[in-house]
């Protein structure tokens, strides 16, 4: 049986920055500056369907700041679909060389048209075409449906700006609460919770 002791690090609710987005940086920099990572900002979106059953997908983290989350979707996809019924989210990660969980809670909204311009942007022609051709998260008959649609695409924008359309952008996750857990020797784990009460944070240890 696979049985691990984690050591790598411990957490306390004084040695956390009282801005649970600014230790989000300290984290997120550690991990990745470790290395053995290879997408850092890889996290399972989890969301609500219109059944009550929970839906958990990985998604890639594009940006934080103050206001929190961001990531980049088809607004037509299952999890968009979810997010118009509930705006209630889950998103976690786990960064399995520093033996560390983070676990947010909060609500979603679209970002703007701006922010959501940006990143398209930003991304190479070859991302762009295909968010163009997927329908995301309806049914396809073959791949090669996919695949004769983007070479259609490819010629048709050759020598053009691909735009960004109106089914895809962005959404921010604002948090209410974000857990950081960090693997401690016989199952002790550090839990540092911050928790949204009246603009401020307030910070807890819970048991593991
Ligand atoms: C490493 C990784 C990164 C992914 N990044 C994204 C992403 O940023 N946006 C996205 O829409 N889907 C991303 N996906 C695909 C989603 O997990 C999912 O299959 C897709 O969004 C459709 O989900 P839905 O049908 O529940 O809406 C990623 C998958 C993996 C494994």
């Amino acid at each position: 049986m696979h049985r691990k002791s984690y050591e790598k690090g411990e957490l306390s609710k004084e040695s956390v920055n009282g801005n649970p987005l600014q230790q989000f940086r300290t984290w997120f920099y550690e991990t990745k500056d470790a290395g053995g990572v290879d997408e850092v900002n890889a996290m399972t979106l989890t969301t609500v369907d219109a059944e009550g059953f929970p839906r958990g997908r990985v998604v890639l983290l594009k940006k934080y700041d103050e206001y929190g989350f961001y990531f980049y979707t088809n607004y037509n996809s299952d999890k968009a679909r979810s997010l118009e019924l509930n705006n209630k989210v889950s998103l976690s990660f786990f960064w399995p060389n520093m033996e560390r969980q983070i676990i947010i809670k909060g609500t979603v909204e679209k970002t703007s048209d701006t922010e959501s311009n940006n990143y398209w942007q930003s991304r190479p022609k070859g991302s762009q075409l295909g968010a163009l051709v997927s329908n995301q998260s309806s049914i396809v008959k073959d791949r090669s449906e996919l695949e004769d649609k983007l070479k259609k695409l490819e010629e048709e924008y050759e020598n053009k700006e691909v735009p960004r359309p109106k089914d895809w952008g962005g959404y921010l996750v604002s948090p209410l609460s974000i857990e950081f857990w960090q693997g401690r020797p016989n199952r002790l784990h550090d839990r540092i919770r911050y928790t949204l009460v009246d603009c401020d944070w307030i910070i807890e240890r819970l048991q593991p």
